[in-house]
């Protein structure tokens, strides 16, 4: 196996509220089918949320997916995690800017998004649910259900 010790995780959007609590869902859920088990966590750019679960759509859509969230709890990313995560795995281009300005230099984390790791959709966004209808939750839900394919086959195969 490809995998290293420290190739842990961390999903990042806006509130971790919506898509990265649905991304690090995915994550773990589909992890074991390729042999792979890092640290995962997920985090976001603003402090709204923090210590909410994750909004009601949010876990409406991953209860259809046969995945229960509502124990997850909303924390926001800070200095550390440049440190402990290999991979930060970022929603949209509006977080991608605020990730990469508070990567300290040197740091060991490579921050992508995510939907750069499935083929053909190279610099594509995770679209913000938080503002539509439970359609744009089932959107969601396809791009981290695969854009969560495609890391960890990347990661199973020593890709990155
Ligand atoms: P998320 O969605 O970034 O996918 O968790 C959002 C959650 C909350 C807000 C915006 C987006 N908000 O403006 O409070």
């Amino acid at each position: 196996m490809a995998l290293r010790d420290d190739d842990a995780v961390l999903f990042v959007c806006l509130g971790n509220i919506c898509r990265s609590p649905l991304a690090e869902a995915a994550f773990r859920s589909v992890i074991g089918e390729y042999g792979i088990a890092p640290q995962i966590d997920s985090a976001g750019t603003g402090s709204w949320h923090v210590g909410h679960p994750p909004d009601p759509r949010a876990q409406a859509v991953a209860r259809r997916n046969g995945i229960e969230i509502g124990h997850y709890r909303a924390r926001r990313i800070g200095p550390e995690d440049f440190a402990r995560f290999r991979h930060i795995v970022v929603m949209d281009h509006a977080n991608l800017d605020t990730v990469r300005q508070a990567r300290p230099s040197g740091a060991r984390a490579a921050v992508s998004l995510l939907l750069d790791h499935v083929p053909g959709r190279v610099g594509e966004a995770v679209a913000d649910p938080y503002f539509g209808d439970d359609e744009g939750f089932d959107l969601t839900w396809r791009d981290v259900h695969d854009g969560a394919h495609a890391l960890a086959r990347r990661l199973a195969v020593g890709e990155i």
